[in-house]
C-alpha cells in the first residue's frame, strides 16, 4: 500500500514529442522545439498539473546516423535549446515545478557543470536538476576532438570522479558564509569558506566554487544509467532515477536491485525516487485513445520507421516492408538486435508492423487507455515496489502534456495517489528528500582564499 506517499511526476520535454512523427501532428507546433513560447507552455502547463519536474533528455550533438540516407531529413529532434539556457528562461516563468537538465561528464569539466547548475538553482531559487550522463556516442566524442566514444569503463570511471568533485564545489562556502555587513565591510566569514583541492586521477580542481552554496545545498542529481555500475552510480550518488523498463516484474527486479545498494553508502531507500518513463496516451474511452494512437502511427514514413530500426538492426531498405525482419549479419547493437528480431518472430510481425511496434515507446512502457486504466498501470507499479513516480513522454506536445494533466492527475487525486498542492518551493521539498547539510557546517575550519 502507499502509507501516504504520493507518487512523483516529471515530464520529459524533449522535441515535440516522443513519436518520431509528433512534429507532424496538426496541434502541435512545428517548429516548437526551437522556440522559447512552447517550452513556457510546457513548463506551466506541467506546473498547473503539480509535476515535480519538467525534465530536459540532451546530447551534445546528432545522435543518430543518417539511415537510411535521408532519415534525419524527416525527424525534428536534430535540433533543439542547450538545456541550463532554456531552463534559466523557464525559471522566470514558472514557481514551482522543477527544472532538470542532462550535462555530459565526458564533455564537460566538474567546475563547469557544478557552477552552472549551482546558478540556476539561485536563479530558481531552489529548483535545479542535473541529470548526469556519461554520452554513449561517437557522434558526440567527434565534436570534441575524439575519433570516437572513450570505452564504458573509462567514462564510468571519470563520472564517478566528476561528481564528486561537482558536489564538493558545490559544499565551497557554509549556508551562512556570507554576512554582508555593511557597517564593518566584511563580506563573508572566511572560516565558513572551504577550498576542494581536489587531486585525482582525472581532475585536479583546486576550488572554492565563485557561486554561494545553492538554496538546495545541492541540486538534485538525477541519473539515466541501467547497467551494473549505472546502478551503483546512482545507488551512492542520485537523487532521482530516470529508468527504462517495459514490465511490472522488470520495473521491480531494477528497482530492488538499486534500492539494495544503498544501505552500503549510509542511504535510506527513500532517498532516492526510481521514475521510470511512461508514454500515456489518453482519452476520454479507449477506442478514443487508440484512435489517438493510431492517428500519429499513420504519419510514420518508412523512412522515419526504418530508421528507428537502422540504429540497432542495420538498414533494411530494399527488403519488402510488408515481408518477414530478416537478420542482417551484422547488427550495430547486437543484444538489442536480438531483442527486436526475437519480438517479430514471437509475435508474426512484418517489418512495417516492428517499426511501427518501437515507434513510440523507445524503451519505455506504454499504455492506452482511459485515465482510469492509465492510474490502474500507475498504482500496480506504485504500490508493488516497481516505482516512486513516472517521467511522462509525450506522444506529441504540447497535446499529450495536456490530455494527462486535464485527465489522469484528476484520477491519481481522487485516488489519493498525488498531491493536490505543491508541499514546498523547492524541488527537494517536492520529492521529499533530503537536503544535504553541510559536512562542516558548526565545525571549525580554517580557510583563506
Ligand atoms: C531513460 C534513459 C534516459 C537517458 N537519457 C539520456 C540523455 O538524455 N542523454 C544521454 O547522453 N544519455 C542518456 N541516457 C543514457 C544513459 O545516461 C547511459 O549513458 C546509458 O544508458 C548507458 O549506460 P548504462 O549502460 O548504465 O545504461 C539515458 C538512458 C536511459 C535509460
Amino acid at each position: 500500500m502507499s502509507n501516504g506517499r504520493q507518487i512523483k511526476l516529471g515530464v520529459s520535454m524533449i522535441g515535440l514529442g516522443y513519436h518520431p512523427a509528433a512534429w507532424r501532428h496538426p496541434d502541435t507546433p512545428s517548429g516548437g522545439n526551437m522556440e522559447l513560447r512552447h517550452f513556457v507552455n510546457m513548463a506551466q502547463i506541467a506546473e498547473r498539473g503539480l509535476f515535480d519536474m519538467v525534465f530536459l533528455a540532451d546530447g551534445v550533438g546528432i545522435r543518430a546516423y543518417d539511415e537510411p540516407p535521408g532519415a534525419l531529413s524527416h525527424l525534428a529532434n536534430n535540433v533543439q535549446f542547450e538545456p541550463l539556457t532554456l531552463l534559466s528562461a523557464l525559471a522566470m516563468v514558472t514557481s514551482h515545478v522543477g527544472l532538470v537538465a542532462t550535462a555530459s561528464t565526458t564533455y564537460n569539466e566538474p567546475y563547469h557543470v557544478a557552477r552552472k547548475f549551482a546558478s540556476l538553482d539561485h536563479i530558481s531559487s531552489g529548483r535545479a536538476g542535473w541529470n548526469v550522463v556519461t554520452s554513449r556516442t561517437d557522434m558526440e566524442a567527434q565534436n570534441f576532438g575524439l575519433p570516437e566514444s572513450p570505452g564504458y569503463d573509462d567514462r564510468y570511471d571519470r563520472a564517478i570522479e566528476f561528481v564528486d568533485v561537482v558536489r564538493g564545489l558545490w559544499d565551497s562556502w557554509e549556508d551562512d558564509a556570507f554576512i554582508r555587513d555593511q557597517k564593518s565591510g566584511r563580506n563573508y566569514d572566511g572560516a565558513k569558506l572551504h577550498i576542494l583541492y581536489h587531486k585525482g586521477k582525472h581532475f585536479s580542481v583546486r576550488g572554492p566554487l565563485n557561486v554561494s552554496r545553492a538554496p538546495q545545498g545541492h541540486p538534485v542529481i538525477v541519473q539515466a544509467g541501467a547497467s551494473d555500475q549505472g546502478r551503483e552510480l546512482a545507488a551512492a550518488t542520485a537523487d532521482v532515477i530516470y529508468a527504462a523498463s517495459q514490465t511490472l516484474d522488470e520495473a521491480r527486479t531494477y528497482y530492488a536491485s538499486v534500492k539494495g545498494r544503498m544501505a552500503k553508502y549510509g542511504r535510506g531507500t527513500d532517498e532516492l525516487k526510481i521514475m521510470p518513463g511512461l508514454m500515456a496516451v489518453v482519452g476520454a474511452t479507449a477506442q478514443e485513445a487508440r484512435d489517438k494512437y493510431e492517428q500519429m502511427q499513420a504519419l510514420v514514413e518508412p523512412v522515419v520507421g526504418l530508421a528507428q530500426l537502422a540504429g540497432s538492426m542495420g538498414d533494411l531498405t530494399g527488403y519488402p516492408l510488408d515481408g518477414p525482419v530478416p537478420r542482417l549479419p551484422e547488427w550495430r547493437l547486437r543484444s538489442r538486435g536480438q531483442l527486436m528480431y526475437d519480438l517479430a518472430q514471437r509475435e508474426g510481425l512484418t517489418i512495417r508492423q516492428l517499426y511501427l511496434a518501437i515507434a513510440a515507446g523507445n524503451g519505455h512502457r506504454q499504455v492506452i487507455g482511459t485515465a482510469a486504466q492509465v492510474v490502474d498501470l500507475m498504482q500496480e507499479w506504485f504500490e508493488n515496489d516497481a516505482a516512486d513516480g513516472f517521467n511522462v513522454l509525450p506522444l506529441h506536445s504540447p497535446g499529450g502534456l495536456e490530455d494527462f494533466v486535464n485527465m489522469v492527475v484528476p484520477e491519481m487525486q481522487r485516488r489519493g495517489l498525488y498531491r493536490t498542492s505543491y508541499e514546498g518551493d523547492t524541488l527537494r521539498n517536492n520529492l521529499g528528500i533530503p537536503r544535504p547539510e553541510h559536512p562542516q557546517s558548526g565545525k571549525q575550519a580554517v580557510a583563506a582564499c
